[in-house]
């Protein structure tokens, strides 16, 4: 969602602070701003991307402390006067913030009552005021006691860094529910929402905790509790490198994601796999391997291509290792007031690790004492920290919006756990594991098989460009494929795209079906492969578009089709890993030719951080 970055130390702060706003701008990008102390404080902001915001930057904001922000909106429409920094009354202090306060009607009627002016529609304005409103009761009060005597006061989320021209030797940054991290350097400090915005300058990270503030220095950090307690933190070494954060030659961060699959999955399975003896090893799901031995249900919460991930699941757990599964919205999950008990296991997905509805649904889970797991990319993220146990992607930085890579890791992890799972319940052959285990660890070849025929899939965009509405359609294991194919589409290109069962459509979606509507059928070689001939048959005879994903095996459905993406055969259970690419590559390409900022598309954000 929206973006922070800070720094303190010997350089020109805005120059590190536009730097970071460029690496963050995946996140959120309808405006932008810097404050930068150079004496007295000195705010630029602007509706736009940072680079327009880099132009309107000139010598008033030299300094070598400051705190910038690139923002997705929550309240009040994108302009000039939304974009943060937000300032006090007398332009001496200045607040970036991710996330929203949920009781900022009510402060602000106080402190207009109070006599306080409000400029911008903006729930963060409040903050500013606010601390304003107790520096000015509290004469000679600190800064940070009067950040934390005002958060005191306030209902929400927050990750938020703050300066004030009266004390411009220190940043003072909260968090209560979006991410924040110190970068620690050699005097210097950083401050940011993500490690991206600091691998440059720095390996060494601190992350904070729901309540912790923290008062940072040139050359000195201290972080204290709500109880203003000074705790001692770990300090992290940052597992990010530049060239990850980088383009690498791509004309977008999403194809350059595309083509790296075949790398992020082999990384995914190394070390994890021994081919020979047939084996799993998870490192850090080892302290409940009773609790997944006996487990008699496993939930699956997550959002989006998360949610899709956690949909092969499903079919995974319950055809591996027989045990139900059931898979949830994290945004709905708490508002069911959800039943859980002994055997739960919760597993909770998330390329981020941040996302606010998923990290609130493993919470719940984890007051009502069920073993919640993490399956995250980003190393350090809140949910990777919070969670009982889990299993790293480690696919390296997703910065396209659209996810990818994070899909393919997903269920790759997800192939491990449910083996994994069957194994310590016995309730797979060891013939049928070896094989799976060995089949798995040619996917990486097989993905990048695929991937050589993206100019096949060119072509099929290259006719559909325009088609104002998408069908995708699947059974089994390719069922969730076609949702997630649906979602590609629709995020990057704006082109209405629904995902159905194949023998649902049927039911309803039939009746779209014409000479102009492109259907997309998952038809990878499996047990439902003859009733895919018939969904298309039914396609067909109502003279809709067939697009098929097959391997050439599948002879039949290649002939019936009116166009073909190729994909290797491979154990039905895995198909998902090769399935998938085709579908993200046709979303790409037609996005592309519509000409849509295939990484950056409108209204969306790479991390939702707000419920
Ligand atoms: O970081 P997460 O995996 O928790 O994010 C969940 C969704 O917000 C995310 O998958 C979203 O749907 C993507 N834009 C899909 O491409």
């Amino acid at each position: 969602m929206c973006g922070i970055v800070g720094y303190i130390g010997n350089k020109q702060a805005k120059d590190v602070v536009i730097k970071g706003l460029k690496r963050l701008e995946y996140r959120g990008y309808d405006s932008a701003g810097v404050a930068v102390i150079n004496g007295a404080l000195s705010v630029k902001k602007c509706k736009g991307k940072v680079s327009v915001l880099e132009k309107k930057l000139g010598t008033s904001e030299n300094g070598n402390i400051g705190i910038g922000h690139t923002r997705w909106a929550t309240h009040g429409e994108p302009n000039d006067i939304n974009s943060h920094p937000h300032t006090s009354t007398t332009g001496k202090l200045a607040v970036v913030h991710n996330g929203i306060i949920e009781n900022y009607g009510a402060l602000k009627q106080k402190l207009q009552k109070e006599g306080y002016e409000f400029y911008s529609e903006t729930d963060t304005e409040i903050v500013a005021k606010l601390i304003e409103n107790m520096m000015d009761k509290n004469p000679g009060l600190d800064l940070e006691d009067a950040v934390r005597l005002s958060l005191v006061q306030i209902n929400g989320t927050y990750g938020l860094a703050i300066l004030h021209e009266d004390h411009p030797d220190k940043i003072i940054v909260a968090r209560k529910g979006s991410p924040l991290l110190i970068g620690v350097g050699e005097g210097e400090m950083l401050v940011a929402s993500d490690a991206s915005a600091v691998a440059e300058y720095t390996d060494k990270v601190v992350y904070l905790d729901d309540g912790e503030l923290a008062v940072i220095t040139k050359d000195d950090y201290q972080v204290l509790n709500s109880h203003d307690i000074e705790l001692t933190k770990e300090v992290h070494e940052l597992a990010v490198s530049l060239e990850e954060i980088e383009k690498g030659g791509y004309p977008f961060f999403m194809l350059k994601e595309i083509f790296e699959q075949p790398k992020t999955v082999a990384d995914c399975l190394r070390g994890r796999l021994n081919v020979e003896e047939g084996t799993i090893n998870l490192g850090g799901l080892s302290k409940v391997t009773e609790e997944l031995k006996n487990a008699k249900r496993i939930i699956i919460a997550a959002c989006g291509t998360s949610w899709h991930s956690g949909l092969v699941g499903e079919y995974l757990f319950e055809w591996l290792a027989k045990i139900p599964v059931e898979v949830e919205y994290a945004s709905e999950f708490r508002y069911k007031d959800p039943i859980l008990g002994e055997g739960d296991v919760v597993f909770v997905i998330s390329q981020s690790g941040e996302t606010a509805d998923t990290l609130a649904a493993m919470r719940e889970a984890k007051e009502k004492g069920a073993t919640t797991l993490g399956i995250v990319n980003v190393v350090g993220s809140t949910i990777a920290r919070e969670s009982d146990g889990g299993v790293y992607l480690h696919a390296g930085p997703e910065i396209g919006v659209a996810s990818t890579k994070a899909f393919t890791g997903q269920v790759t992890v997800l192939i491990l756990i449910a083996l994994k799972m069957a194994q310590l319940r016995n309730t797979i052959t060891e013939e049928k594991s070896k094989r799976l285990i060995k089949a798995l660890s040619e996917i990486p070849e097989k993905i990048a098989e695929t991937l050589k025929h993206s100019d096949e899939v060119k072509r099929i965009a290259d006719l559909f460009t325009y088609a104002p509405n998408f069908l995708y359609l699947g059974r089994s294991y390719s069922f969730p494929v076609a949702l997630e194919g649906a979602l590609k589409l629709k995020e990057i290109s704006y082109i209405h795209a629904e995902g159905y069962p194949a023998a649902e459509m049927k039911h309803g979606p039939i009746a779209l079906i014409d000479d102009m509507m492109p259907v997309v059928v998952i038809a990878a070689t499996n047990h439902t492969s003859d009733k895919m001939v018939s969904n298309i048959e039914e396609v067909r005879a109502r003279k809709g578009r067939i697009i098929a994903v097959t391997s050439p095996e599948n002879k039949e459905v290649k002939e019936l089709a009116e166009f073909n993406c190729t994909i290797p055969e491979t154990e039905d259970e895995l198909t998902p890993l090769l399935s998938v690419i085709p579908l993200q590559l046709l979303s790409y390409y037609i996005a592309v030719n519509r000409g849509c900022n295939v990484d950056q598309p409108r209204n969306l954000a790479k991390s939702v951080t707000v419920e």
